[in-house]
């Protein structure tokens, strides 16, 4: 098994499992930790054994945003020098779904790095925001930009501009998460929906995973085209005559992923 430094890691069922591991800094996002996630979810990525993957923290955070000791000392040079979310790009390009299941402080970055999964589970107590307006800047990892999409205008530019956090339950009622569960249940439930999209053919998650996110960034009319090449190239799928044989055969698929 591989050591990391700031999160743990586990596989069961084809579903990876990644724990932030910074409890003593409610997981604040340092830099190492950011590097090592994304590394992580990339060899995942390219991973046969992994269908699905969960990001977890504990029942206190998710994360409570990027780590204000590594950014309270340092100037625009050093800042721009740095490019610390050019790494959290590299996030839209995994093609697995990514399910966040959050409990407690998603804040900030915690919040922007759950808005960059696929799916959010959220427990109870969870809290989602955008406090950087109280430190005197501004979101720097999609806040403006995801949070919008999602949400829409007015909504993103209350949660923005106050800084307040939102509870579970209105996170829910405005779209940001896609169901709230007993804190406790949290991950069981984000692991019961990855475990049931690791049973799908993985080349159609994939397709379907990018035709989405083609959504949010493109005409309709070229989404559509693009939507119906994708649809297409899955007939080139062994699990496309697996999908089709066993339902005429009245039979479970079994899909290889090929
Ligand atoms: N960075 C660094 N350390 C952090 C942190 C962060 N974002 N959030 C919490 N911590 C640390 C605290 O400093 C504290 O450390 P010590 O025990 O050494 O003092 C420890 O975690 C526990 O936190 P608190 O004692 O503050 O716990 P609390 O229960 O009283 O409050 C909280 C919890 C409301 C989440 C509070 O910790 C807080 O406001 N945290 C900062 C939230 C924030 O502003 N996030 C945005 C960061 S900027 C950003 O994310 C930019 C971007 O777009 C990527």
């Amino acid at each position: 098994e591989r050591a990391y430094q700031h999160l743990l890691v586990d596989l069961s069922d084809r579903v990876a499992i990644i724990r932030l591991n910074r409890p003593e800094v409610l997981n604040a996002l340092n830099l190492a930790l950011v590097d090592e996630l994304v590394d992580t979810l990339e060899r995942l990525d390219r991973d046969d054994a992994v269908r699905c993957i969960v990001l977890t923290g504990n029942e206190r955070a998710f994360a409570a945003g990027a780590d204000i000791m590594e950014m309270a000392e340092a100037g625009v040079v050093e800042m721009k020098r740095r490019n610390q979310f050019r790494v959290w790009d590299r996030i839209r390009w995994i093609t697995k779904p990514i399910i966040a299941a959050v409990n407690g402080y998603a804040l900030g970055g915690g919040c922007e790095l759950a808005m960059a999964c696929d799916l959010i589970i959220a427990g109870e107590n969870a809290r989602f925001g955008q406090p950087e307006v109280n430190l005197g800047v501004m979101p720097g990892a999609g806040g403006t930009q995801r949070l919008t999409r999602l949400v829409g205008k007015a909504r993103a530019l209350e949660i923005l501009l106050t800084g307040d956090p939102i509870t579970a339950e209105e996170a829910y009622r405005i779209g940001l998460v896609n169901r709230v569960v007993p804190t406790e249940a949290c991950l069981d439930e984000a692991l019961r929906l990855a475990r049931r999209i690791a049973e799908k053919p993985p080349m159609a998650v994939r397709l379907i995973k990018e035709a989405v996110y083609k959504a949010l960034d493109t005409t309709l009319q070229d989404g559509m085209e693009y939507e119906r090449n994708c649809f297409y190239l899955l007939f080139a799928t062994e699990d496309k005559a697996e999908g089709m044989r066993a339902f005429l055969e009245k039979r479970r698929p079994s899909f290889k992923g090929r």
